[in-house]
């Protein structure tokens, strides 16, 4: 493999291979880290082998229900389903049962997004469709968006590591509803609720809990626009959040559509649990900000690596997106996927950190979650393996 001679790049020297490896090297955007001190006895209350309609079903998944509120805290007449399918699941049943009456923009600035858009185009074949994309690193131009139209878009851009910085583009008074895929956002980031009327999340992010289902949060408008619009589509029961044209209160005491994993339930109510213990969302916060500011610090020290995020201000929190720096020897694309790979590949190896490549659709690099499982100090030993892994790589591609 050819590479830049280093005369006009930063030196490369072999450093030591460190010693230190993270008590917990799991740093996969999803399913993220279990929470701190998590063993599988966290279980042990499961309502395994029962059903979801017994009354102490019920109980479990409206208590699930409650967590939720409590911890992330939505306006009072804001409803919480548990639906299924995980965080696609919440996000195209908001698509399928919402959009129709109104023209729908779109923001589109990663992966996920770029999927709303075609279920929005290609299989809702909504016409009146405006795409606003961006590249990899930038957001949209949000200035361009018509909030008398539907808005698509994610809080969070978990595959490029970039986040909206806040809401105040979205106005309180608008016609159309605002959809907001929050799955990397949720517990993570403060969400302004009072200008979303859809967020989405599901289990396995930010908390750590068992993938499986989706949660929806539901503004009083959007309650509105379910009873009074009647989709053009045919709708799958799973997406069937009305009945006879009224919303389903029941799916927003628990009883869900179809049947949840009642293990996957109990290890949702556990990590609620601990989120309230060490102090709820500010701490949720926090906690996931200061992972992120270890990872900082050493961009700040490291001149072969850079933030995929170009603005500062929509740097996410969570899903930290890395890519190789001009600085370093690496040249072209191919160059770049393969040392990343190499590096994965070499730390995974030595147990001291797991999933943390880059999405496979995103430019070549890192991304490492720093959600508010994960501890800081596992962030901070993870970090000289990448130094080490990356001078290793070099050798080794110098030497064929
Ligand atoms: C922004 C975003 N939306 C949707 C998804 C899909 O989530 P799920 O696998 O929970 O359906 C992801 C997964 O990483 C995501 O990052």
């Amino acid at each position: 493999m050819l590479l830049r001679s280093s005369s006009d790049k930063i030196s490369r020297k072999s450093g030591a291979k460190p010693v230190l490896k993270p008590t917990n090297p799991c740093f996969s955007s999803g399913p993220c880290a279990k929470r701190p001190g998590w063993s599988l006895s966290a279980l042990s209350k499961a309502l395994v082998g029962r059903s979801h309609r017994s009354q102490a079903g019920r109980e479990k998944l409206a208590q699930a229900i409650a967590l939720t509120r409590a911890v992330l805290c939505p306006p009072e007449d804001y409803l919480i389903a548990i639906v299924p399918a995980s965080d696609t699941g919440a996000v195209e049943m908001a698509l399928w049962s919402l959009l129709g009456p109104r023209p729908v923009d779109v923001a589109v600035w990663e992966s996920f997004t770029s999927d709303w858009a075609k279920d929005i185009v290609e299989q809702l074949k909504l016409t009146n469709t405006r795409i606003f994309q961006a590249s990899y690193g930038a957001l949209p131009d949000f200035s361009e968006i018509n909030f008398n139209h539907d808005f698509v878009f994610a809080w969070n851009g978990t595959t490029s590591g970039v986040r909206i910085p806040n809401a105040n583009f979205i106005p309180v008074e608008r016609e159309g509803l605002t959809i907001c895929d929050a799955t990397s956002a949720a517990f993570a980031q403060l969400l302004d609720f009072t200008k979303l009327d859809v967020v989405t999340f599901s289990w396995q992010k930010v908390l750590g809990g068992e993938a499986a289902h989706g949660v929806i949060i539901l503004s009083p408008r959007a309650l509105t626009r379910l009873e009074t619009h009647q989709p053009a589509w045919p709708l799958p029961k799973i997406f069937r959040l009305t009945v006879n044209g009224s919303v389903n209160a029941e799916i927003f005491k628990g009883q869900t559509i179809n049947t949840p994993s009642l293990l996957a339930v109990e290890d949702y109510i556990d990590t609620l649990s601990w989120a309230q213990h060490v102090g709820g969302l500010p701490i949720l916060i926090a906690r996931t900000d200061e992972n992120a500011k270890v990872i900082e610090e050493w961009v700040e020290k490291t001149p072969w690596v850079e933030f995929l995020a170009k603005d500062p201000d929509t740097r996410s929190n969570s899903a930290v997106c890395l890519q190789f720096s001009s600085l370093s020897q690496l040249e072209t694309e191919t160059q770049r996927r393969d040392c990343a790979k190499r590096m994965v590949e070499m730390i995974e190896a030595e147990g001291a950190g797991y999933d943390f490549g880059a999405y496979r659709a995103a430019p070549p690099g890192f991304r490492i979650w720093c959600g508010a499982t994960v501890e800081s100090a596992d962030v901070a030993a993870l970090l000289p393996w990448l130094d080490w892994a990356y001078n290793l790589a070099l050798e080794e591609y110098s030497a064929c």
